[in-house]
Parts: C-alpha cells; structure tokens; sequence
C-alpha cells in the first residue's frame, strides 16, 4: 500500500530530524521501525501517506506532527524494580549514608517512563524508613522525568492496570502501597505518591533548572543515543550530581568512556557509580 511507503531520501531525513530533536539514533535499515510506529499517525495528522507525514514534520517543520512522531518513536519499556540489584543496593548500602540527611535527600529518574522507577525508588525508601525509625527525617525528594508527555500524564496519574502490576511488583508491596480504584486498577497511594514529582525534560537540553542531586538513576535509555550525545549526558549528569553523588545506569549499559568523572563500584551483584572528588 502507498500510503505505507516512504522514500530513502525521507528516511534519511527522518532519522536525521529523530536524532536532532531527541538524540534517538536509528541507525540503517529501520525503516520496518518507523512504518509501524508512525503508521498509525498518518491520518491522525490530516496526511495522505508516510511520506506526506514525514515531509510535514522534517520540511514544513509542523510542530504537533513533530510531536507525535517523537512520542511514537520513544521505546516505554519498563517495570517495577527492574533489575532488582539497584534498589537493594539503594536499600542496604547507600540509604544508610545518607540517613542522618538534615535536608531532603534528592532523587532523579532521569528517563522515568510511565513512573515505575520513581515509584520503586519511593517504595525503596519507605521501606528503609519503616526498618530504620527516624531514619531521613527531612524526607526524600524523587524528581522523574522524560521527553514523552503521554507517559509524564502516567505518572502523575499513578495508576496501572493488572498487567503492569505483575511485572515486577510483589504481592506484598502492592498490598502495602497501592489502593484498587473502581476501575478495577490499582493507585499509588498518596504518601508515595507525595515523593515524587515529574516534569517534561529532554536530556538533549541545559540541566542548570534542574538543581542538584544526590543520587541519580538513569537507565537503559543511553542505549539509544550515539557515542558522543552519551559523552555529553554523562558529563552534564556529574555536573548536576554532589560530591560523591550516585548514578545507576542500565544493567547492560557501559559508561567506561566516561570513567574519568565516576568511579565504579562493584558489588555483588550489581554495580554503581560515584562521582569523582574534583
Ligand atoms: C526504555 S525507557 C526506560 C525507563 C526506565 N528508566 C527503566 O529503566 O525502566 C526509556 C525512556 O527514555 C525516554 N527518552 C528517550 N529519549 C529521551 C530524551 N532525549 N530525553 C528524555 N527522555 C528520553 C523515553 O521516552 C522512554 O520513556
């Protein structure tokens, strides 16, 4: 079908857009990938066929179809307690450091999704309180934030069905910090939910409103950004970070490019990294 056809050329100027605008890289042969993602917008944006669609975002410069096809192109995977080792780490090593906190200790999930590392992260430190009475006093701040506008309203929103429950979440934890609602899903309830706060952010952009943190994650979204635009986020990440700050990234990402701001630590299992002392 026509409509589902597009040009090499458009290809080419589409992946180009993609990675200005977003630092998403497509690499060759994606084409399969852009089909089924945007396919579904062409009418959508008062389009003919792919094509059309493309040329309206990459030379007519539509920001609301350039909207949509960055949303669509951005990859959501995600659950609770992914990886498992970030958050017991988070739990038996690096809370205990920062327990006696006189002021908020401040979090950022820095690629946040539909929220379920922020709200891990919460969970992660109600817990630790629970164990530890009078443990972070002045509380904890959780910052999320992504590019994709569809998932910060997830988030703030702070409601999932069954299917994203059973990814990752115990049954215990979700007897403890969620409530069902009537439609048959399942919220956060408020105290967690009061943690965390989200906002749009591209890391393509200044981090100078964001402020400074002590522990970062930022994970399995590098993967999809060229060399030197990971260079880049790394180095602004350590800029935001305090002294000896943490950032986790993704269970199958590397950042040993970038091992002159951070120092690893190896732990068994899992690893993180701490900002270098300048
Ligand atoms: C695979 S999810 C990872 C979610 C979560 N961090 C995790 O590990 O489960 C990647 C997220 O990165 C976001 N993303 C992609 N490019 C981005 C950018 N330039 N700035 C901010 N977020 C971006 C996507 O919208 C998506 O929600």
């Amino acid at each position: 079908m026509l409509e589902n056809q597009f040009s090499d050329q458009n290809y080419r100027l589409f992946s180009q857009f993609l990675e200005k605008a977003s630092g998403i890289v497509l690499g060759d042969n994606k084409q399969y990938l852009v089909k089924s993602r945007l396919a579904a917008h062409v009418k959508s944006q008062g389009t003919e066929s792919l094509d059309q669609l493309i040329e309206k975002i990459v030379i007519k410069q539509d920001r609301k179809a350039q909207l949509v096809a960055i949303e669509a192109m951005t990859t959501n995977e995600t659950l609770w307690f992914r990886d498992t080792y970030p958050f017991s780490l988070l739990e038996n090593e690096i809370l205990p450091k920062y327990q006696r906190n006189s002021s908020p200790l401040k979090i950022w999930s820095a690629a946040c999704s539909s929220g379920q590392e922020a709200y891990s992260i919460a969970m992660t430190i109600a817990n630790f309180q629970k164990k530890n009475a009078g443990s972070l006093r002045a509380g904890a701040q959780i910052l999320g934030t992504d590019i994709s506008e569809e998932m910060l309203q997830k988030c703030r929103l702070a409601e999932y069905d069954h299917l994203a429950l059973s990814r990752g979440l115990s049954e215990s934890l979700k007897q403890e910090y969620f409530e069902p609602t009537e439609q048959n899903r399942y919220q956060v309830k408020a105290h967690l939910k009061a943690m965390a706060s989200f906002r749009q952010f591209n890391l393509l952009d200044s981090y100078s409103s964001l402020g400074r943190f002590d522990i970062i994650f930022c994970r399995n979204v590098l993967i999809y950004f060229s060399p030197q635009v990971k260079k880049q986020i790394l180095q602004k990440i350590a800029a935001c970070l305090q002294e000896d700050g943490i950032l986790f990234v993704g269970a199958s990402e590397s950042i040993s490019d970038l091992i002159e701001h951070f120092s690893m630590v190896r732990c068994s299992p899992g690893l993180y990294y701490v900002k270098k002392s300048k």
